[in-house]
């Protein structure tokens, strides 16, 4: 049984077949083909953080698999009035197929898949969004870029993270760019770039925005204020000054670049309005595909269960 907590955890192939697998299942879906890949099967998906695209698709991507979702939320499990994780997990994982959990650190999801019964899926912890990344590429697939050159600009956080581990396993090109109190976790880049390794991937990392979108085919950003840091919310903004893609940033990268954000968008701070609103089509298309992307990873995690 395998669980999708972190990227790292998979080779480029089977990135490639969960990617295969939600292309497929989407051309179905569009054709309104809903095909039962996981007839009769609940996924469990417990929330200790807020969620709108998240929910919605994992809820919804589970119902035209055939099964259905139960939307768990921390608030209204004993899980929020201080039941353990691992005590959770024995007995969700009793009752349902799989679990998605959206937590605060890497190792609650973690102590859960120990404790599971059922793959699990990470729905965002503060260090990674796997199933966000994946989402990514996809859409960058269809924009039909084949070697994306990608820059990130703001904060070196979970998106940053999981970007890092794509770049390095599939071996494309990315540049980080990040104010120089806000960079990536060194412990979580020394693992990407050791990976990078056997890709070839490049991966570099500065402060300038400029110098990580020059050239690029591929420019994204997310909040400066992640959920579970809205005290810091002032000095952050500060911090961020000079980090916003605008229209004068976007015209550095090539021409036709793709924007990409993973939503919600903060206009006026990781993002101008003028183009947030250019480059809306790809943005919520990307949206979207987090339906279609989340259907292929549990579709292959179901197929790859002990039997
Ligand atoms: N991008 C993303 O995960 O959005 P939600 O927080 O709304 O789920
Ligand atoms: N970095 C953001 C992503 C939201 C989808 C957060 O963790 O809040």
């Amino acid at each position: 049984m395998r669980h999708f907590l972190s990227l790292k955890d998979f080779t480029k192939t089977e990135l490639l077949e969960m990617i295969d697998l939600a292309q497929k299942i989407k051309a179905q879906t569009k054709k309104r083909q809903f095909v039962p890949y996981m007839e009769h099967q609940t996924l469990g998906m417990i929330f200790e953080k807020s969620s709108t695209r998240t929910r919605v698709s994992f809820e919804t991507g589970i119902y035209q698999l055939g099964g259905v979702g139960l939307f768990l939320s921390s608030n209204d499990i004993q899980l929020g009035r201080g039941e353990p994780m691992k005590d959770t997990a024995r007995v969700i994982s009793r009752m349902v197929d799989m679990v998605m959990i959206r937590t605060f650190e890497q190792s609650k999801l973690e102590e859960f898949a120990d404790y599971s019964k059922v793959p699990v899926i990470n729905g965002l912890t503060d260090s990674y969004h796997p199933v966000q990344i994946m989402t990514d590429y996809l859409t960058i697939l269809e924009s039909g870029i084949d070697k994306p050159v990608v820059a990130y600009v703001g904060d070196g956080n979970n998106i940053t993270h999981s970007w890092l581990m794509l770049s390095a396993i599939l071996g494309f090109e990315l540049r980080v760019a990040t104010p120089n109190n806000y960079q990536c976790d060194p412990k979580i880049v020394q693992e990407a770039l050791q990976l990078a390794k056997k890709t070839n991937a490049t991966i570099s990392f500065g402060s300038d925005p400029k110098e990580a979108v020059k050239g690029a085919n591929v420019v994204t950003t997310d909040t400066w204020v992640s959920m579970g840091q809205e005290d810091e919310k002032e000095e952050r903004i500060k911090a961020f000054k000079g980090y916003i893609v605008d229209e004068a940033l976007m015209g550095l990268a090539e021409d036709n670049a793709l924007f990409l954000h993973c939503l919600p968008a903060y206009r006026g701070y990781e993002v101008s309005e003028e183009t947030f609103e250019k480059h809306a089509d790809t943005i919520f298309a990307e949206a979207e595909n987090r339906l279609h992307a989340q259907k292929g990873i549990m579709v292959w995690l179901d197929q790859h269960r002990a039997n």
